[in-house]
């Protein structure tokens, strides 16, 4: 199994998830290690991985790798939406070129693909609705990430239809457990009371997200690599919907600080308002459910997991903070 972007967050947590649960598979990772990948993340399960540094853009890398590999499931792009609005470049690159040079990798030696993807493809919902997305919901992005997202996506539909690349897609909601860098939100807020700095809301914090657990999330590729029916499409996520105000003061309640110990900064532009996912698709097809149901108890372990691991993400804290300085956010 090859595992592109595995030293990410989500891409390290799915390599630690299938050693742990599917030992059948010999797990590579492909990686370019950028400012958002970290080796030691996957330090752990060294013994039971094989690491590759290269880019998925790298074609002869990419072929080689893909020959000798039956299943492969591509994580790895430019995943952070702030970072889309200063500099769109490397999202055009890694998430659309990159895709294209595995599709074509896939062209010509075969394979089972699975492309991780995103419901910010969607755009967004109302904030006051019971509106969801489904898999059929039109794509309508709104930031360079979440387009180039969908670009990739719509270049897997066209190679699956047109060339026959055996590949299923999904879409995930917002992913939240260990390992996740310090510039997305839940982490940059309990590393930022860790590092005596106060919280960053962007707004009124009304935009609502559908937290998911990073774990709950691979084990609904799992069940899409084993059982999912070639060609479509899963959407994944929690149903546990909250408003980014209400995260804070969770975060702030949990590390034992006063409800408005924070900072309210300029919005980001064109920010998304709600993103809510239906599944039941991969409920009743795939059987899946997640896991963790108690995001409360998971946010708890996952303050535990920064307190505890000062370490992995210290290095990052202050190089993020001055990228944010800029961003005037
Ligand atoms: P991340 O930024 O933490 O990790 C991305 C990884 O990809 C890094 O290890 C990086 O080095 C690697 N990478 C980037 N460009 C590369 C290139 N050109 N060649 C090889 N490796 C490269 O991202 P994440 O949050 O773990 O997201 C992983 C995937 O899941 C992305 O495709 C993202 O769109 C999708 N996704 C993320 C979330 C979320 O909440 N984080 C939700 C739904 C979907
Ligand atoms: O929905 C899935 C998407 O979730 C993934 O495709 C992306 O890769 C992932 O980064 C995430 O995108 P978001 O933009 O929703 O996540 P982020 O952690 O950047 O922000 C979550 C919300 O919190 C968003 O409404 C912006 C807000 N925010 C963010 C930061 C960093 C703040 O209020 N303050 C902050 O400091």
């Amino acid at each position: 199994m090859l595992v592109t972007g595995g030293a990410g967050f989500i891409g390290a947590n799915f390599v630690h998830y299938t050693t742990r649960h599917h030992p059948e598979y010999e797990v590579v990772v492909l990686d370019a290690l950028t400012y958002a990948g970290d080796r030691t993340t996957l330090a752990p399960v060294q013994d039971q991985v094989r690491f590759v540094h290269g880019d998925i853009c790298d074609a002869g890398v990419v072929d080689g790798i893909v020959a000798e590999s039956d299943v492969i499931v591509h994580f790895a792009a430019e995943s952070h939406v702030d970072n889309s609005l200063h500099d769109p470049e490397p999202f055009i690159r890694s998430n659309i070129i990159g895709t294209f040079t595995l599709l074509e990798a896939l062209r010509r030696h075969g394979g089972r693909f699975h492309h991780i993807s995103t419901d910010e493809v969607f755009g967004d919902l109302p904030l006051d609705s019971a509106d969801q997305f489904a898999e059929d919901t039109p794509y309508d992005p709104s930031s360079p990430y979440s387009a180039s997202k969908a670009s990739s996506d719509m270049l897997v539909r066209a190679w699956a239809r047109s060339f026959g690349v055996q590949a299923t897609l999904s879409n995930c909601a917002n992913n939240y457990g260990s390992y996740q860098h310090v510039e997305k939100f839940i982490p940059r807020q309990i590393t930022n009371v860790l590092t005596g700095q106060r919280p960053k809301l962007y707004g009124e914090g009304v935009n609502v997200r559908e937290w998911t657990h990073v774990d709950d999330h691979n084990a609904a590729v799992h069940a899409i690599l084993s059982r999912g029916r070639l060609g479509e499409t899963y959407l994944i996520g929690s149903g546990d919907e909250r408003s980014n105000k209400q995260i804070l003061e969770l975060i702030l309640e949990l590390m034992g600080e006063a409800p408005d110990a924070y900072d309210h900064v300029p919005d980001r532009p064109g920010h998304d308002l709600r993103y809510s996912n239906n599944t039941t698709k991969l409920r009743t097809e795939l059987g899946w459910a997640p896991v963790y149901g108690d995001f409360k108890a998971g946010l708890a372990a996952t303050i535990d997991w920064y307190r505890a691991n000062e370490w992995w993400w210290k290095p990052q804290k202050e190089a993020t903070e001055a990228k944010y300085q800029v961003l005037g956010r």
